[in-house]
């Protein structure tokens, strides 16, 4: 059996559970999972693997150098470093544990990475450190880096910091570079998981500005099927941007989902504009199909429906968030818009 030792930071979140999964189904490797347990972390999300001898979960904090040695001294092959504060409005009312997680926590891998023996090093990053495009055109991997907000800006540094050791230290770091994700186990705080959940609870459904912005949706699995051939078949030093090719006005995705749940589209509020929003992302991905032979296979309106349908099927889950902490953030996020 193959012994492979990976490191997983962030595994309690959304994509990086669903990775998880992925994985223990397909390898035989042992998976460590080393997360905060911010309130984006969620032991739940993975209840269903627990008892599987190939995982461990570590709770620590990749901002904490003594956490992650320890960690590290049991022996790691290869670092998928999933682990960020990724919410976008939640960077701009608080910016400094993004600061903290994004740039120094990915700081501190690289140095482990550094010291140590470590195979592989993937960076999670994402479209976001492109910046924002217009009507026309797509990021390519050699689009300048131009990040418009404090989430986006700090997993530019850490990009750039990865990169960095790549070239000076022969770090062996590949760098991903994905669009919105959407699935199962989404903090109802992102777009699709807030919508649908404010849906079925008959709330307002808060769109920003003229909900005219576009994004390039992909089905969160079809993002850990890529990784996985970056993780096999990357090149070291290579950044690899992965897309949905399938792009979506933010309006479109709300009446959509209000369609999806026979919901009325009087439950839309157009809300005031989030701070420097991006206005459009779109992805070329054809390195990743061409050198890698990736291709997305989740048809969107099929996703979708499965999407909906786990939020509707695991209500507990999402109740729980909801009636928690997170009512402070929605007060606070969307009172005075
Ligand atoms: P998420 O917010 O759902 O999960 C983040 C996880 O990281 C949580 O389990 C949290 O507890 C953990 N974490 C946070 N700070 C930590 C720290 N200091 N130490 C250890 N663990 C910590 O995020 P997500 O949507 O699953 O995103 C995962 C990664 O993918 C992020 O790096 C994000 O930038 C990137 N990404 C996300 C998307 C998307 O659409 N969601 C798209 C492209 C890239
Ligand atoms: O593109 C990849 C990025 O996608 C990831 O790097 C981020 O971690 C992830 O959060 C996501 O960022 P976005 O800002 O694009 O996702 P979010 O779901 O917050 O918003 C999607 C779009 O919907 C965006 O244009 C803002 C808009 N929006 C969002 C919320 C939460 C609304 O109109 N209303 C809302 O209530």
């Amino acid at each position: 059996m193959d012994k492979t030792r990976i490191l997983v930071t962030g595994g309690c979140g959304f994509i990086g559970s669903n990775f998880i999964r992925y994985m223990l189904s397909k390898y035989p490797y042992i998976i460590i999972n080393f997360d905060k347990l911010t309130y984006a972390g969620n032991l739940e999300n993975l209840k269903d693997v627990e008892s599987d001898s190939r995982y461990t979960f570590v709770r620590g904090d990749i901002a904490s150098k003594a956490d992650l040695a320890s960690v590290f001294e049991q022996g790691i092959d290869v670092i998928i470093n999933f682990a960020a504060e990724s919410h976008v409005d939640r960077s701009i009312l608080d910016p400094d544990t993004f600061i903290r997680t994004n740039i120094n926590g990915t700081f501190n891998l690289l140095e482990e990475a550094r010291k140590r023996e470590v195979k592989r090093f993937i960076q999670i990053s994402t479209d976001e450190v492109y910046g924002s495009l217009g009507k026309e055109g797509k990021f390519t991997e050699s689009t300048p880096l131009s990040p418009n907000s404090p989430y986006s800006a700090s997993k530019t540094a850490a990009d750039m910091l990865a990169m960095a050791y790549h070239k000076t230290y022969g770090t062996p770091v590949l760098i991903t570079r994905c669009s919105n994700n959407y699935g199962p186990y989404q903090f109802p705080e992102k777009l699709i998981p807030l919508i649908i959940t404010n849906a079925l609870e008959d709330k307002e459904l808060p769109v920003y500005g003229d909900g005219m912005n576009v994004r390039d949706w992909i089905h969160v699995i079809d993002h850990a099927v890529a990784i996985d051939a970056v993780l096999h078949k990357g090149v070291l030093g290579n950044v690899y941007n992965i897309g949905g090719e399938n792009e979506r006005t933010n309006i479109e995705i709300v009446k959509l989902i209000l369609s999806i749940l026979g919901k009325p589209e009087s439950l839309i509020k157009y809300v005031t504009d989030r701070p420097g929003h991006d206005r459009r992302y779109a992805i070329d991905s054809s390195r990743i199909k061409r050198e890698l032979t990736y291709s997305v296979t989740t048809d969107f309106r099929k996703g979708m429906e499965d999407t909906v349908k786990w939020y509707l099927d695991n209500r507990g889950w999402w109740e729980r968030i909801k009636s928690g902490a997170y009512l402070e953030y929605y007060d606070l996020m969307y009172k005075n818009r």
